[in-house]
């Protein structure tokens, strides 16, 4: 994507591109570059950025250290907007989650001219179809069901895979359907403990001595929060994972079968983007270019079908986008035999 941008800008348009190093972080403390031609050859095959990031950093709520242990939060987006204009930049081009976007959208009301491009993962932007960086996440979610199944099926265990998702279950329904999971547990479906329990079982009955379960990190039993180790005064968005190893201990003791979990984690957030990632990021890369050049701001581009497209960012932010119920992936896995928990 970086790649994309500035050598669409520098090509097409002769645009100077300047890098902001590590997200907001380099707008509130003003660490960046030039980014040449050189910078980003090469760059393709590789995961992560080149500039660094931060999904802490937010300039209308900045880490201020107070002594040894507290943290109080200012507001420095003032100092922020004057870096900006210090540097003499003529748009910015904001690249992340909801989080990001939602900092670009407010940027862009204080007079920011803003692009912004959705990239996450957990593929939960409103507005777009995809996010790049989902489709190798599920790539790596996906060969990692297909290893679990080895021990699954030699072992006759049940074996839990915990991928990413805090708020929404795409990487674990598009993995799970991949991998032919027999049980797949999302945010968007409280699952009962008791149905999972009992899935479990029947298929051991049918004498399926195996069975593979797929749950996001934010997948939570009905009537109980997400399930975080975390101590919840963490000023910070608490950060989920491990219910995979709750449920795991559950289910061996409530069925008698022998159980592990395997926690993902960063695992699916690295490593070699997928042909349909490294395309999108250069699709979407060229069209927010196109954008600064028609100064069409306050925009985020998407991709809606098979077209790339944009649509207001305040639009696009601030809801995140659920798996919906009667999505094709989850019609096709039930009616194959799948059990979602309920
Ligand atoms: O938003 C992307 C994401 O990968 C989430 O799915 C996950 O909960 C979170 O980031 C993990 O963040 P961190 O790297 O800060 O632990």
């Amino acid at each position: 994507m970086i790649r994309s941008v500035t050598k669409a800008a520098i090509q097409q348009y002769g645009f100077e591109v300047f890098g902001i190093e590590d997200g907001y972080e380099g707008l509130i403390f003003k660490r960046g570059h030039f980014l040449s031609w050189n910078d980003v050859s090469g760059i393709l095959a590789q995961g992560g950025t080149i500039l660094g990031t931060s999904n802490t950093a937010d300039p209308f709520r900045a880490a201020v250290p107070k002594g040894r242990k507290k943290i109080i939060f200012e507001d420095q987006s003032e100092s922020a907007v004057q870096t900006f204009r210090d540097w003499k930049l003529d748009a910015l081009i904001a690249v992340g989650g909801d989080g990001t976007l939602r900092i670009a959208q407010k940027l862009f009301e204080k007079g920011i001219p803003v692009v912004g491009i959705p990239k996450t993962i957990d593929n939960d932007l409103w507005g777009t179809d995809y996010t790049f960086g989902f489709d190798t996440a599920v790539q790596i979610a996906t060969e990692a069901i297909d290893r679990l199944h080895t021990t699954a099926a030699s072992h006759h265990r049940i074996m839990l895979l915990e991928v990413m998702g805090r708020h929404a279950g795409w990487i674990a329904v598009y993995a799970g359907a991949a991998g032919g999971a027999d049980i797949i547990l999302i945010p968007e479906i409280p699952f009962i403990m008791k149905k999972v329990c009992l899935e479990v079982n029947e298929r051991a009955q049918k004498g399926r001595r195996f069975s593979l379960v797929v749950i996001a990190e934010g997948a939570h039993a009905k009537g109980d929060p997400p399930f975080s180790h975390e101590d919840k005064k963490n000023p910070y968005p608490l950060k989920l994972g491990g219910i995979a190893n709750v449920l795991a201990r559950t289910v061996e003791e409530q069925t008698g079968l022998e159980t592990r979990a395997a926690v993902l984690g960063h695992i699916q957030r690295g490593g070699t983007p997928s042909p349909f990632d490294r395309n999108l990021g250069t699709l979407f890369g060229h069209h927010a270019v196109e954008l600064v050049h028609a100064k069409k701001w306050g925009e985020m581009v998407c991709l809606v079908g098979q077209k790339i497209k944009s649509l207001p960012l305040r639009k696009a932010v601030g809801i995140s986008k659920k798996v919906p119920l009667n999505h094709p992936l989850i019609l096709s896995a039930k009616a194959l035999g799948a059990s979602f928990g309920i």
